[in-house]
């Protein structure tokens, strides 16, 4: 059966790790984790603690705009699929708000934030744009963190320093973006018919928006972390260096990241990291996320 005839019956290829949904888990976010965890630097830290902000809100979108489609998904294994992504996605938000709340308390304008990428998300892209252009943005989007995921866990040594319950979370929570990655991609390709250049496009502005979003909310933090302007700078200018030097964090991204952009790609082309087994081992045996965060860090 061809990809087409899959379309036409409403069907969605089998994805190649299940969709486990994962609740309750204990990262021990209310202990006493250091305010820069990740080190002691402040823009390491500041970079991920921005990205969990975004999380929240930018999840829901994504259940939203896949969600649109299910009726025209027949078949209840399918359904069920999209049902697990969303409750996936909807654990991810659950934890990262409580972690959020902890940059509230620190004085990040959290509140703030998340009203902001409402406003943008919910009043203005699901209020304008076609319902294949929003799941063509969500697809965009797992695409981003799908590839980050692969990428952080297969270079890991970067993490070393970060704290490991912070650092349990972030493992955990690109486990599943791997585990869902193809969801919205199919549901876009087979069920929504988004074409080629939509798609292209899509990814082109979440590439811009994505980054322009972290960088801002960063800058806020490094401010209510109490940085003057030239601490601030000599802080950015290392911050990239660390993001974009040859063997950074960013470099390994290039590659995965440029994939998306021919024709044929399908997210599940990368397979999975082969990581991610140990991690399923130990989450197995121990039920702890940390330690089965920790089994991935190299002096383990
Ligand atoms: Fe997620
Ligand atoms: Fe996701």
């Amino acid at each position: 059966m061809t990809a087409h005839d899959l379309s036409t019956s409403g069907q969605l290829p089998e994805a190649q790790l299940p969709i486990t949904v994962r609740e309750g888990l204990d990262f021990g976010l209310d202990g006493d984790i250091p305010r820069h965890w990740f080190g002691g630097d402040p823009f390491k830290t500041r970079f991920f603690d921005a990205m969990s902000t975004l999380f929240p809100e930018g999840e829901r979108f994504f259940i939203a705009c896949v969600r649109d489609y299910k009726d025209q998904i027949g078949d209840p294994a399918h359904k069920q699929i999209l049902l697990d992504f969303a409750r996936q996605e909807a654990q991810h938000s659950k934890v990262h708000n409580a972690f959020n709340h902890r940059l509230s308390r620190q004085g990040v304008k959290v509140d703030k934030i998340l009203a902001n990428q409402r406003r943008n998300l919910f009043d203005i892209a699901r209020k304008t744009l076609t319902k294949g252009h929003t799941l063509a943005i969500t697809a965009a989007s797992e695409h981003i963190t799908a590839l980050m995921s692969h990428t952080f866990v297969e270079n890991r040594h970067h993490f070393e320093d970060a704290d490991p319950r912070v650092r349990a979370m972030y493992v955990w929570h690109a486990v599943e973006e791997v585990e869902h990655k193809g969801v919205a991609f199919d549901v876009m390709q087979q069920v929504a018919h988004v074409g080629y250049w939509l798609r292209v496009w899509a990814l082109l502005m979440v590439s811009i928006q994505f980054p322009m979003f972290v960088f801002q909310i960063l800058n806020h933090m490094l401010k209510v972390d109490g940085f003057n302007r030239w601490q601030r700078w000599g802080i950015w200018l290392k911050g990239l260096w660390w993001l974009y030097k040859p063997g950074g964090l960013m470099g390994p991204l290039l590659r995965p990241y440029l994939a998306w952009y021919k024709p044929g790609f399908h997210p599940w082309d990368a397979g999975a990291p082969g990581e991610f087994q140990t991690w399923m081992q130990v989450m197995q045996q121990s039920g702890d996320p940390i330690a089965a965060s920790d089994a991935l860090q190299p002096r383990a």
